[in-house]
């Protein structure tokens, strides 16, 4: 038989199967499997008290007629448990069959690739520019681009966009305070972005104390999005230096776009979305604005989604108005993820809702679109990390401080090395420290940044996960053949930490699955963390190189195999592996 990859599945059909030809069960039955606790099996089925309750059957005896039932199977060994749960307990040569068949990359990504492919357009990281990329941003770059690694490798088509705010009202206040001050932007010295910034700081003060600066700085807007040529200019400058200095975080955490269309993109189509929201009745004037409300909805019935401000200029829900539509007809996208911050929350409930309806009117297919948020990161004294006199804690320098501390431990454990080796192995232990305690918390937490905690060895950290990946590397440099010709020779798994980890190499499909269907990374760290770690007791017990050549094959099989899983895994967050620690 050829052994699929996903066992579940191939348990739940069985007993689906079987269950059509009971008289007592109907389609209402949902076996519902999932991974059992490790006493009792590996996987079971929970679905059958539920369905007892409904039909007021006694869920025990319902359990023992499915399974009387059940066909002769060498492949797992069936139980009942408790008020009527089954278990199955694989047979060690289904646990032997399956490693065989998934212990090399290209085999396990032949089977998660999906045989319904989607187009998903990912709207990540997207900072405002003329301003620098602070530490919240760094949420959604690092998020964004594990959720495209993950959805790539299910075999979806992923299209990411950096939605870059490159359009908003700051651009009026930036623009009144160039001119006032009579900046020339060709000469920011070798602090571009953080002059921008402190010029808009000042505008800010100046549109607060003074009405006329404010009338003055709206008017820059309106020019500006007028298409006044002088102003264009300049926020065409201010773009590309923007651009420049996300480039190098970007370079630094290995994160890549398809398209940066921004707001800005978008400009020429605004007045279309209105004239088009308006001839379906779908927005309404109000105190000079044009806004939409849901009477539906217990919030959004009185509190309007503005698009299109009393001045007249357009806003951030316009340009996602626009945006959406270009991406369904353009792209064609079937789905839509956008990742900010939680406080974003309502906009996209409403940008949703009207898309909805709008969509609806003009009989066209609306995307599935997800929100997909996330909590703050807060300091050691739990409040949002800030910078000792309290400003927001710029991105590079976060990442900088990564890297200087990596190469602190690199240095301690290997100071011979070159600094070419030094640098290398301190940004992919550093920058995926970073990353890794960001990934492996449930996205809709806040999370307390440590540097002790995420630099840790020990603990579900990168860098204890990079050290398992190290130390499987060096089990193989030590071999003087190739791994594949002595794992040929394997026995089936025999003692109980060869069991336990094969156990945990199974479920790998289904932590990528669940954290791509999610769409929440932690599930994929939490599963990571569980195998390095079933990993490092198997390493601790059975000794891999033994002369009896069937128990070395299966013991190479499984450190093989974890290799595999450890690195896709980490690779699906971004990142990097090193085969020496
Ligand atoms: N520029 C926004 C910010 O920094 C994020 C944009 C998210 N994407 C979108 N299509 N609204 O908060």
């Amino acid at each position: 038989m050829e052994r699929s990859y996903d066992i579940a599945k191939e348990i739940h059909d069985q007993l689906i199967k079987t269950a059509e030809a009971i008289p007592v069960f109907d389609s209402e039955f949902d076996p519902q499997i999932r991974v059992a606790d490790e006493r009792f099996g590996d996987f079971q089925a929970n679905g059958t008290l539920p369905f007892a309750k409904k039909k007021q059957l006694n869920p025990r005896d319902l359990a023992k007629t499915l399974i009387d039932s059940l066909p002769e199977n060498k492949e797992w060994e069936v139980s009942i448990a408790g008020p009527g749960f089954i278990n199955f307990k694989l047979a060690r040569t289904c646990l032997y069959q399956w490693l065989k068949a998934f212990s090399h990359r290209e085999q396990i990504e032949a089977a998660l690739a999906t045989k319904e492919p989607k187009r998903v357009t990912l709207d990540f990281s997207s900072p405002n520019t003329a301003k620098q990329m602070h530490v919240g941003h760094i949420r959604s770059t690092i998020i964004g681009e594990s959720l495209s690694r993950l959805l790539k490798l299910n075999g979806h088509q992923v299209t990411k966009d950096n939605h870059l705010g490159d359009w908003g009202t700051q651009f009026g206040i930036l623009l009144y305070a160039i001119k006032r001050e009579k900046i020339d932007l060709n000469n920011l010295g070798d602090q571009p972005i953080a002059r921008l910034e402190n010029l808009y700081r000042i505008g800010n003060q100046w549109i607060k104390e003074n009405k006329q600066a404010l009338k003055t700085a709206r008017e820059e807007l309106v020019k500006l999005q007028g298409g006044d040529e002088e102003n264009l200019r300049l926020w065409q400058k201010i773009r590309d230096l923007s651009m420049e200095s996300f480039e190098e975080v970007y370079d630094l955490l290995g994160v890549s776009f398809d398209h940066a269309h921004g707001e800005s993109f978008y400009r020429d189509q605004v007045d279309s979305i209105y004239q088009s929201l308006e001839s379906h009745g779908i927005c309404q004037e109000d105190n000079g604005a044009l806004v939409v409300f849901h009477p539906e909805h217990k919030r959004f019935a009185k509190q309007p989604f503005i698009i299109r401000k009393s001045d007249g200029a357009s806003n951030y829900a316009t340009t996602d108005l626009a945006t959406l539509s270009y991406r369904s007809k353009e792209w064609r996208s079937e789905q839509i993820i956008y990742v900010t911050d939680g406080r974003q929350r309502d906009h996209f409930e409403q940008l949703f809702l009207t898309s909805r309806k709008w969509f609806e009117a003009e009989a066209r297919k609306i995307p599935v679109l997800s929100h997909v948020w996330f909590g703050t990161i807060l300091g050691e004294d739990n409040k949002a990390i800030k910078t000792r006199d309290g400003q927001p804690i710029k991105l590079v320098d976060l990442l900088d401080e990564a890297i200087r501390r990596a190469t602190q431990m690199v240095l301690e454990k290997n100071p011979e090395l070159s600094p070419e080796e030094i640098r290398r192995r301190a940004c992919a232990i550093g920058l995926g420290a970073v990353k890794y305690a960001d990934l492996s918390q449930d996205r809709t937490l806040d999370y307390v940044f440590s540097w002790e905690k995420l630099l840790a060895m020990q603990g579900n950290t990168a860098p204890y996960l990079q050290y398992a990946v190290a130390r499987v590397h060096s089990i193989f440099r030590k071999l003087n053949t190739s791994p594949d010709e002595l794992i040929e020779k394997a026995g089936l798994p025999q003692t109980e930490a060869e069991r336990k980890l094969a156990r945990k190499l199974i479920f790998f499909p289904t932590a990528i699955k669940q954290a791509t269907q999610e769409l929440k990374p932690h599930f994929l760290c939490t599963y990571l963390f569980e195998l390095a770690t079933d990993f490092s007791s198997f390493y601790n017990q059975d000794k891999v190189m033994v002369p009896e050549v069937e128990v070395q094959g299966i013991r190479l099989l499984l450190c093989q195999t974890t290799q595999t899983y450890l690195e896709i895994g980490l690779e699906m967050l971004g990142i990097e592996t090193l085969t020496e620690m």
